[in-house]
């Protein structure tokens, strides 16, 4: 990665924790841009880009495979910040965003708009919807990633106990500091 773009990354960690923006951590936005290169999907989806700091760690992989992201929020000033910080990247053509409702937008998507790899970041009581509107959405050996399981047990109840019968994925809670993310590639 290039310098410009670590010391963008950088600022935009230091904005947010100064301004109560939940991005990923660092060690999280570094897991997805190794996986994305290992991976090498062709179409990226992402639920929650807030003001496009997970978005960019992403992004820089997706130049390196040529892959596009779909990047959703619903929040308008993050949705125009994600944009900004996108374009002040350089890496904003390998990104189409979208604003409104996930589940809306996906439902939205056309038919043979398949994803290989899913990072889901959005509002943490909605996760098993967005599960639920995913799941069809998936291609063969897809990876999809749920941030936060940890540091929200309440609100992620329904997903996580949902997600223990699921068949047809294998699962891995991977921790990060005090919080985990949980990682499922279709099988
Ligand atoms: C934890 S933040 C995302 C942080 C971002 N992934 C990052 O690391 O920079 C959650 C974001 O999800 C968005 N969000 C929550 N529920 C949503 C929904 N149902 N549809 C679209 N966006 C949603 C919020 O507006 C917020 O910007």
């Amino acid at each position: 990665m290039g310098s410009k773009l670590q010391i963008l990354l950088k600022d935009l960690k230091k904005h947010g924790i100064e301004n109560d923006i939940p991005n990923v951590t660092e060690h999280v936005g570094q897991f997805l841009n190794m996986l994305i290169r290992i991976k090498a999907p062709k179409n990226i989806l992402e639920i929650g880009c807030a003001n496009g700091y997970s978005t960019i760690w992403m992004a820089e992989s997706a130049k390196l495979i040529d892959a596009k992201i779909h990047a959703i929020d619903h929040s308008k000033p993050t949705f125009e910040d994600a944009k900004k910080n996108l374009m002040e990247s350089g890496l904003q053509s390998y990104v189409n965003f979208y604003f409104g409702d996930a589940v809306e937008v996906i439902n939205s998507f056309p038919s043979d708009l398949l994803f290989d790899f899913v990072f889901v970041d959005g509002e943490k009581g909605s996760y098993l919807d967005f599960w639920n509107a995913i799941k069809p959405k998936l291609s063969e050996k897809s990876v999809v990633i749920f941030d936060d399981m940890v540091l929200f047990p309440e609100k992620t109840k329904n997903f996580s106990e949902a997600i223990k019968n699921e068949t047809g994925f294998d699962q891995l809670m991977i921790p990060d500091g005090d919080d985990g993310i949980l990682m499922l590639i279709k099988n």
